[in-house]
């Protein structure tokens, strides 16, 4: 088991930093997808404040199936295009949605949630999975958020799938 200590306090650009670098070491050598997807949510559960879920939806047989995930449970399938993670999949760009309520089709699997960031996992220009975070405040996301966790996918992808 890795020993991982990041500081929640240090400016975003460094957390991310540090946050992407555990995420990569948690993944090293491990081929299987779930395992590092279930650790990767886990790790960003302990060290991001101010969520609600962290998780993966995998893309099989063109929708989008529940994975591993940190938080109350969820919708399990969810169709390419609908929702913020519909969205995420259909298009292969970010969300980043500062007031879920307003997202047209958005799909409520907490009432909790407010805001949500949901990052594409891309594979040979395909979409094989999503990262979805969700937050009960308004507006949690910030462009570094968007930022570091799309570094933080980016930096994994060739474990998760
Ligand atoms: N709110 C999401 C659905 C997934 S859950 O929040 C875990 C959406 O609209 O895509």
């Amino acid at each position: 088991m890795l020993d991982i200590t990041i500081d929640k306090d240090q400016p975003a650009a460094e957390f991310y930093a540090d946050l992407t670098s555990s995420a990569a070491a948690l993944v090293d050598g491990e081929p299987d997808a779930i395992a590092n997807m279930a650790n990767v949510a886990a790790l960003i559960w302990q060290y991001v404040p101010g969520l609600n879920w962290a998780g993966f939806y995998r893309v099989i047989d063109s929708e989008l199936v529940l994975g591993p995930f940190q938080g109350k449970t969820a919708c399990i399938r969810i169709a390419i295009g609908a929702g913020v993670c519909g969205a995420a999949a259909a298009t292969g760009d970010v969300q980043r949605v500062a007031d879920v309520h307003a997202f047209p089709g958005h799909i409520a699997c907490d009432a909790d949630s407010r805001s949500e960031l949901v990052v594409p996992v891309m594979k040979d220009g395909k979409v094989i999975a999503v990262l979805d975070l969700d937050s009960p405040l308004p507006d949690r996301f910030t462009p570094a958020d968007e930022a570091g966790m799309t570094a933080l996918v980016g930096a994994i992808t060739n474990n998760l799938g």
